[in-house]
């Protein structure tokens, strides 16, 4: 069974497979009927234990656009309340025949539990488990990357390499910033990652990437900005910075916008907390791509739920055939 644990697990190739079957499935979602027969007769369980919006959301629209049967579980309201543990949770899936679990957890490592256990014959999808990975954020974020800073067509079939993206904030707490470390550099792009000191995790040296605490000498050397949340509910509140200071310090404000280079873009994985790392007038501003990622995360879903659920090439030629 194939299963997306990390970002770290895809090669250079692999995620240019994935970025451009994407592609395929942005012209569906450019249709008026948004719906492939794909997944037809195959059911999905999205067995999320931490809250989501964007990702849950996203997930159940890309198994519906491809016709999968979509099973819902969120811990909140199941036994997992009265004490019921993975394993018998995934047993559970198992008895019901389930082919791809989608799977967000608050401790780092479960959805590897999940895919390396016997519990459950189905191919795991990691839609971000504690503060370990979150790979189908980082390609999308490198789907996003690519269309604007490489170009829609022009960007198939390629990487990109030697373009310089700063990712900015609560680097420690954040999934995000690991998944998009390992697919950047594997896609061949410089990362920068600006951090409070006590906010950059320990072994960051041992990571593909630079480290700087200056965020405004880092502004124009940026093709990308990624800003981050302050993950206060995984921190101890006697660590939290002050809103005031770390805005002052690490906050993406109009004066700082203005120091990126032209065609530079601004991105955040959502959920934001404006006026923290990021003010309304850059959130809302046409450089920032937040709302253009999350479209952008339903062809990426697509695109990786078709190729571990054995799709074949068919599907993804009829996806091209019925756009052009
Ligand atoms: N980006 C992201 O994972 O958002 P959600 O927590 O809303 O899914």
């Amino acid at each position: 069974q194939r299963h997306l644990i990390s970002a770290a697990d895809l090669t250079r190739d692999d995620a240019v497979l994935i970025l451009d079957t994407a592609e395929e499935m942005a012209r569906v979602a450019d249709r008026p009927i948004k719906k492939l027969p794909t997944l037809r007769g195959r059911t999905i369980v999205n067995l999320f234990f931490e809250d989501s919006t964007r990702t849950r959301i996203s997930f159940e629209a890309a198994e519906k656009r491809l016709s999968a049967d979509v099973i819902n579980f969120t811990a909140k309201g199941s036994s997992v309340s009265k004490g019921e543990s993975l394993k018998d949770t995934a047993q559970t899936l198992e008895a019901m025949g389930v082919d791809a679990v989608v799977i967000r957890h608050g401790a780092s490592g479960a959805p590897y539990r999940l895919a390396t256990s016997d519990w459950i014959d189905a191919a795991v999808i990691n839609a971000g488990d504690g503060t370990h990975q979150h790979p189908t954020q980082a390609l999308l974020d490198a789907f996003t990357m690519r269309r604007r800073l490489v170009g829609r067509d022009a960007g198939i079939g390629q990487d990109l390499a030697g373009r310089r993206i700063t990712i900015v904030g609560d680097v420690l707490h954040s999934r995000v910033a690991r998944s998009n470390v390992d697919l950047l550099h594997t896609l061949g792009a410089e990362v920068t990652l600006v951090a409070p000191p006590t906010l950059v995790p320990v072994g960051v040296e041992t990571w593909p990437c630079e480290v700087s605490y200056d965020l405004d000498s880092t502004l124009p050397k940026s093709d990308a900005v990624m800003m981050l949340r302050v993950q206060r509910e995984r921190m101890n509140a006697a660590f939290f910075p002050t809103e005031r200071e770390y805005s002052r310090r690490y906050g993406l404000d109009g004066d700082r916008m203005a120091k990126m280079p032209e065609h530079a873009i601004v991105m955040h994985p959502g959920p934001m907390v404006r006026g923290m790392e990021i003010t309304a007038e850059v959130a809302d501003s046409e450089r920032c791509t937040v709302v253009e990622q999350v479209a952008n995360g339903v062809s990426i879903r697509m695109a990786v739920l078709y190729l571990l659920l054995g799709g074949n090439e068919p599907a993804v030629s009829q996806a091209r055939t019925t756009a052009t």
